[in-house]
């Protein structure tokens, strides 16, 4: 067993739109997911992250570049075969009111994935042992199992996802915003019940939020993206504390809930994100970065390694750790 789970590199998928155009929703998106790990990705809205996790639950193929998961191209798998290794990558959804079909008991929503992969618990007895079983494991009581969404609180009803997701074992999880539509006080529930069964069953998670709060503090390591690419990645602390690239610094100085010491004085950012239809030429932040110079127009960005930090980079030619930068706490 290697200790590396997932191997993304170069991977890039457009989509067709109207007028023969095409939209590069990931443009050669590079990551690594070790077994037990959690890789935090964070970015505004439109910048690909749910293609990006769509991609690794193998449900979008990618149009250049690999996906290795535990040595193995999943692509490269054909019917029963991708269908069994499916299996091994869930989703826990944003929105536990939608996710969850009203019609059916939290018993039979918990059992469903396994209509599909027949080789899991075959008999009613084990189903429903296993049942009980999960029903325990995310905090919930055997009796839940006869009872219907609409019973249950927004956090009850993200513990049935959860189940959900672990009915068939999995490797990794993605979590799009998993606590996002929840109460504060009920997401430390669920971001310490998701702790608990990494601890318990060493699963890795891809965390999606764009709640920078709550991705400090679940990710070992966090990934930033803008307009289909990863414009920095590296340990949680240090994305956090030494960004690296503009817009990281950005968007931690506009985070709100970070105490107020570690945001520095706020850059604010001008302008919009631009189309992914039509990204600026060289580096696709330049429209909007304060430290712009012509060579950014012109030519796509190296990666900048932190020189404290091994495995903290970012895609910058004036990246903000350089030797006499500006500090990384600059006010626009
Ligand atoms: N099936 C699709 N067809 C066309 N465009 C799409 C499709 N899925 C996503 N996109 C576009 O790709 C870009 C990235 O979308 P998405 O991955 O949903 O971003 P995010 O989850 O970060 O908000 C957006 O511009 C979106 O409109
Ligand atoms: S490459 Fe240039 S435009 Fe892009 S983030 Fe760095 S300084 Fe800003
Ligand atoms: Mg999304």
């Amino acid at each position: 067993m290697s200790d590396r789970l997932l191997e993304v590199r170069d991977v890039t998928k457009t989509f067709p739109v109207a007028g023969k155009n095409t939209l590069r929703a990931l443009d050669g998106i590079s990551l690594d997911l070790a077994r037990g790990e959690t890789l935090g990705l964070v970015g505004e809205s439109g910048c690909g992250k749910s293609t990006l996790a769509r991609t690794l639950l193998m449900l979008e193929r990618p149009d250049s570049g690999t996906v290795t998961f535990d040595g193995i191209d999943p692509f490269s798998l054909r019917n029963k075969d991708l269908l069994a290794f499916r299996r091994r990558v869930q989703m826990v959804f944003q929105d536990p009111y939608a996710s969850l079909n009203s019609r059916m008991s939290a018993g039979d929503i918990i059992a469903e994935p396994w209509r599909t992969h027949k080789t899991l618990y075959k008999s009613r007895r084990d189903r429903e042992m296993r049942v009980r079983g999960l029903l325990d494991l995310v905090g919930l009581r055997a009796r839940d199992a006869d009872r219907y969404p609409q019973e249950f609180s927004g956090g009850q009803r993200q513990r049935i996802g959860i189940a959900r997701a672990l009915a068939l074992n999995p490797d990794v999880i993605v979590c799009d915003e998993p606590v996002s539509a929840l109460d504060l006080s009920v997401q430390a529930q669920v971001l310490n019940l998701l702790n608990d069964l990494q601890q318990q069953l060493g699963i890795s998670y891809i965390f999606i939020s764009h709640d920078l709060s709550v991705v400090r503090h679940v990710a070992d390591r966090v990934a930033v993206m803008y307009l289909g690419r990863i414009i920095e990645n590296g340990p949680t602390e240090a994305v956090f504390d030494r960004p690296n690239h503009p817009y990281t610094a950005a968007l931690m100085s506009a985070a709100p809930k970070l105490e107020a010491a570690q945001r520095g004085n706020r850059i604010l950012l001008k302008g919009e994100v631009p189309s992914p239809l039509n990204p600026p030429s060289g580096c696709r932040f330049r429209t909007r970065c304060w430290r712009a110079t012509d060579i950014c127009a012109t030519q796509a960005p190296p990666v900048a390694p932190d020189p404290q930090v091994s495995g903290h980079s970012a895609e910058c030619h004036h990246p903000l750790l350089a030797e006499g930068a500006i500090p990384v706490t600059v006010s626009a």
